[in-house]
């Protein structure tokens, strides 16, 4: 355990040192609050600048860097995956969705702006990530990427996630919801850093079990955490999935089998690791962060 907090505790660092920069090229690629339609503008912004881990981010420059990318595109798709990301925050909290009021320590987006520009604001997020993936330069990745992010990724997943609500489901379908609404997103930001690197296939595979992974447990310890954890700490309404009956771990194989999914997890993402060229270490404290992380 020590060991672990130890390797979080160089995660957060670099999750610190990346988003200072990705987030000065948000600014930069961000459309300004004084230009029509302006209440559109602030809205996006509000959202992309109320805070958050910038966990994808991290993780697209980590495998950028790792594969020996170089020149700045790098930041396009550091912008594009936070854009997507915060989209679908956005759009998770609306009213038909998991209606929820707070979000990175703030009002939710419907909250403050109002549902409709809510709605367009994660629309605009979403289109705007693709222009900048354009830019970026390479097809492939922008496929990967929206694969993952529709209907056989995020999308999907959002999608099973409010079909179950307040049903017995089982643990595949869980499983099912947390590889697509979560773990999709963090394999498409790993995969985007190798491909804009130009890493081989067989590396690309390595990557995406790492985050397949990751990913899973990611959604666990966030599950754990609306139970666990209070509105306070986690900056977003704790006690929201009870309250909506979600299929979530716990609520099938209780919290401490939960945290040992978590842990088994973390290991076999060191074992899809082993083998890939390349220095993993910051992948590697990565996994130790989302498995011990408390917010
Ligand atoms: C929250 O993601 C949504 C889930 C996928 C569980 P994060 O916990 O990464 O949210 P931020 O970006 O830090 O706010
Ligand atoms: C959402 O899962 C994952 C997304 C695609 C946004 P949750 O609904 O559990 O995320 P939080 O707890 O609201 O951040
Ligand atoms: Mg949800
Ligand atoms: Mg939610
Ligand atoms: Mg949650």
């Amino acid at each position: 355990m020590e060991n672990l907090e130890k390797e979080s505790a160089v995660a957060q660092e670099y999750l610190a040192r990346v988003a200072k920069e990705a987030e000065a090229k948000f600014d930069e690629h961000l459309p300004p609050e004084n230009e029509t339609p302006c209440r559109l503008h602030e809205a996006m912004r509000y959202s992309m600048f109320a805070g958050g881990k910038r966990l994808r981010p991290a993780l697209v420059k980590a495998t950028f860097d790792m594969f020996g990318g170089k020149g700045d595109k790098v930041w396009l798709a550091t912008s594009a995956l936070e854009m997507l990301h915060t989209f679908s925050l956005i759009h998770d909290d609306l009213p038909c969705i998991d209606n929820d009021d707070y979000r990175r320590g703030k009002l939710t987006n419907h909250k403050k702006f109002g549902e409709s520009t809510a709605v367009m604001a994660g629309d605009a997020l979403c289109v705007l990530a693709f222009e900048l993936m354009g830019r970026a330069g390479d097809a492939r990745a922008i496929q990967v990427l929206a694969h993952l992010l529709g209907t056989y990724g995020m999308i999907g997943g959002e999608m099973t996630d409010i079909e179950c609500e307040g049903k017995t489901v089982d643990l595949e379908t869980v499983d099912y919801i947390h590889y697509h609404k979560t773990a999709a997103l963090i394999e498409a930001a790993l995969q985007v850093g190798a491909m804009l690197a130009g890493a081989d296939d067989k590396s690309i595979t390595a990557i995406r079990n790492y985050g397949r992974s990751i990913g899973l447990a990611f959604q666990i310890v966030d599950d754990i955490l609306d139970i666990v954890s209070t509105t306070e700490e986690l900056g977003k309404d704790a006690g929201s999935d009870i309250e909506k009956g979600k299929a979530t771990y716990p609520s099938i194989v209780g919290l401490e089998k939960s945290r040992e999914r978590a842990h088994e997890l973390y290991e076999e993402s060191l074992k899809a690791l082993e083998g890939l060229e390349g220095d993993t270490s910051i992948l590697r404290s990565i996994a130790a962060f989302i498995i011990t992380r408390v917010k």
